[in-house]
This record gives structure tokens, sequence and C-alpha cells, in this order.
């Protein structure tokens, strides 16, 4: 795998922000998760920026309906690009210009799930699709990644409780979302700084409580950070 680029806090130019992704499996709550620390640090007076992937943007909404729901096949290769597509679109427009007004950017899904999807579950090779959104990105990588782990299986069936119609991923069999979630395992033990693993079938408010105490502590080095820059 090639070595990490740059936390958001490190990037080149004048980012002040943090920037903060929740990745997983579909199904796993990550949604959840992520409108609950909104909620928590908006409450503590931080201003957030909250968004997704595939479709944060306009240009992205357009990307997310193609991927998600053309119906009939999408060449991995082809796939692969759009996704990055709407990654280089989004993290120019939104992401960069959030995170140079100082603000937390609270993001559901971003390049770990392009390596997991596409590099493990399509099968393109981790690298390859690791680096063409780190191109896409000028090198962006999250300050925290919180990975919600959960057994597909179990996912599955809180979809399924939904009751929505499947999407073109979700539609995969379970042998993909096996490589998916075993990649995303493998992706947080090689930059274990990064990510927080935490076992998505606990209750939410327990989980909410761990992600609270692990983006304090990143809160408190980020403005430790600031004094000394500032020195
Ligand atoms: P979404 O409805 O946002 O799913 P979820 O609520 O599970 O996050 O759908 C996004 C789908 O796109 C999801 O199945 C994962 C997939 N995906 C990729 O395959 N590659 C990517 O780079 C991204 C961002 C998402």
């Amino acid at each position: 795998m090639s070595p990490p680029v740059a936390p958001a806090a490190e990037a080149a130019g004048p980012v002040r922000g943090v920037f903060i992704t929740f990745e997983g499996g579909d199904g796993v709550g990550k949604t959840t998760q992520a409108a609950l620390l909104e909620e928590w640090l908006a409450a503590r007076g931080r201003t957030v920026a909250r968004s997704r992937e595939p479709g944060g943007t306009e240009v992205g909404v357009l990307i997310r309906d193609i991927v998600l729901h053309h119906r009939g096949e999408i060449a991995p290769r082809a796939e692969a690009l759009l996704y990055a597509a709407d990654r280089a679109h989004h993290i120019e427009h939104l992401v960069r210009p959030a995170l140079e007004r100082g603000e937390v950017v609270i993001q559901d899904r971003y390049l770990d799930s392009s390596v997991a999807y596409q590099g493990a579950g399509r099968v393109l090779g981790r690298d390859e699709v690791r680096d063409l959104s780190l191109w896409a990105t000028e090198g962006l990588l999250p300050d925290l990644t919180v990975l919600l782990d959960l057994d597909p299986a179990l996912a599955r069936a809180r979809l399924v409780a939904d009751d929505k119609p499947f999407d073109r991923l979700e539609s995969e069999q379970s042998a993909f979302h096996d490589r998916v979630r075993a990649e995303f395992l493998a992706l947080a033990a090689a930059e274990p700084d990064r990510f927080l693993v935490l076992d998505a079938s606990r209750g939410s408010a327990d989980l909410a409580t761990d992600i609270q105490g692990r983006v304090q502590s990143l809160l408190d080095a980020h403005a430790e950070k600031a004094v000394g820059d500032a020195d």
C-alpha cells in the first residue's frame, strides 16, 4: 500500500479545520452517528459542515444517480472513475473551503470506501484505487476515520427491515460485502492512528460516547498545535 499522504491538519495550504469521516458497509449506522456527532459538536459551539459521498454537491447528485441507480452494468474502472470524479469536485468545492474556514467537516464515506468497494469488492486493486483518489483530492486524508464494523449479514437484515429498494451496490452478493468488510478492517490495521474501529452491533448511544471521546482528544491536540504554530 502506498504511504499515507497528509492528514487535513498538515496538508499543503491553509487548512485549519478538522476532517472526520465515517466508513463501513451498507446499513451499519454511519448516518445516525454522523448526525449525533454533528449535534454534539454544534452544542459545543463548533461550526460543522456535514456532507457525504457520493452526492455532496450538485454535480455529485448527478454522479450519485448514475453509480447507484443506473440499470445495468457499469464497467468497474468506469465506476471507480465516477466515484473519484464526485470526490474531486466535492473536495475542491465544499470540503477544502470549509477546512480553510476552520470548520469541522463530518463526512459520510470518503476514499476508504473506494478502496474497499472498488479496490476489493470489484477487485481493481488497493493501490491503484487509492492513488486515483489521492490524485483526485490532491492528497487530502482525514484526521480521523470512524469505521463502524458489522457482519454484512446483520447489516443486510437492518436494510431489509428499512424496506427501501436496494441500490446497485447493496444488491451485490454476500461475497462482495465480505470482501468490502475485510478491506475496511485491513485499512484500519494499516493506519491505526487515523482509524477508530467500533463494533456497530452496540447501541447507538454507547457508540456516540466513544466517538465523542476520540473527537474531543483530536480537537484538544488540534488546539494545542494551533497555539504551538502561533508562537
Ligand atoms: P449510500 O446510500 O450513501 O449508502 P450508505 O448509506 O450505505 O453510505 O450509498 C453509497 C453506496 O456507494 C454504498 O453502497 C457504497 C458505495 N460507494 C462506493 O462503492 N465507492 C465509493 O467511493 C463510495 C463513496 C461509495
